[in-house]
């Protein structure tokens, strides 16, 4: 059995499209166990803008105030969750919400709490609580929010504790699917990305915003333990007859 650890957009789950989940269940077919990691960045707007309470955003995370963690903690486990869940079911896939705090599934500390307020990173993932859900058939669907020091809980962004999560579990896949086709350039979609030409494109300012914390979540989950990572959209097809679509990290340049 292969590991793939899917990393499914806040700004992309309610556009998940039918052929997007047919190439989920291509995968199962050939032998992958998979886990979701969920983001829910339009849904956490939405419903800060509803109760008039403000946040913003430092290169990508987003600030975080004890009001504004309650309600990214409302969204997230009770609704944007429970949504991608019953999408799942609908395409015939057994699959479990879980909240990230609970049980440990995710430790985190602050990153820095002067600046950033209750935004952590993740210091350690229960693989072995994960794996055992795989093991018994159900895809288990993870919120990213992570148990903090002194029972406090902590907002991760997604990209990054899918990318804590990818390597904890030492995936053979990490897919990153978004609202756009994968990395562009000029409007073009890029097949391949090296980690210097992705250091470059930040510092040009062709990758920015949310892409910014994807691609570097991306390049920190690349290693020997995790062999393919791709960013690939959720509107379409992203696997389809043993082929990969969207974005690619590769060690090397490739020209197609
Ligand atoms: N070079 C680039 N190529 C593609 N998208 C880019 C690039 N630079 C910036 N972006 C932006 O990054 C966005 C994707 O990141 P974003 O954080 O908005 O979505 P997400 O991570 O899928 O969702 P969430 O943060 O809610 O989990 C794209 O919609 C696009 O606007
Ligand atoms: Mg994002």
């Amino acid at each position: 059995m292969k590991t793939a650890v899917v990393k499914c957009g806040g700004s992309v789950i309610g556009e998940l499209s039918d052929s997007f989940f047919q190439s989920m269940k291509e995968m199962m077919k050939n032998g992958y166990r998979i886990v979701f990691v969920h983001g829910g960045g339009p849904e956490i707007n939405s419903m800060l803008e509803k109760l008039h309470v403000k946040s913003e955003f430092k290169d990508g995370l987003r600030v975080t105030s004890k009001e504004v963690l309650d309600i990214a903690e409302l969204v997230l486990a009770g609704s944007t969750n429970r949504k991608l869940v019953r999408m799942l079911q609908s395409h015939g896939i057994e699959a479990i919400g879980i909240n990230s705090s609970d049980h440990r599934i995710l430790q985190a500390d602050f990153i820095n709490q002067d600046e950033l307020g209750y935004v952590g990173d993740v210091t350690s993932v229960h693989q072995e609580f994960i794996q055992n859900l795989c093991e018994q058939g159900v895809l288990p669907v993870l919120t990213p929010i992570g148990l903090g020091p002194n029972h406090t809980i902590l907002n991760v962004n997604a990209d990054h504790a899918a990318s804590a999560i990818a390597k904890a579990l030492q995936a053979d896949r990490f897919l990153m699917v978004t609202d756009v086709d994968g990395v562009l350039h000029k409007g073009e979609l890029l097949s391949t990305l090296t980690e210097k030409e992705a250091n470059s494109f930040i510092k040009e300012g062709v990758i920015n915003g949310g892409m910014i914390p994807k691609v570097t979540s991306a390049l920190n989950a690349f290693s020997e333990y995790v062999n393919h990572v791709h960013i690939v959209s959720g509107k379409k097809s992203f696997y389809n007859a043993g082929k990969w679509y969207g974005t690619e990290l590769t060690k090397e340049k490739v020209t197609v």
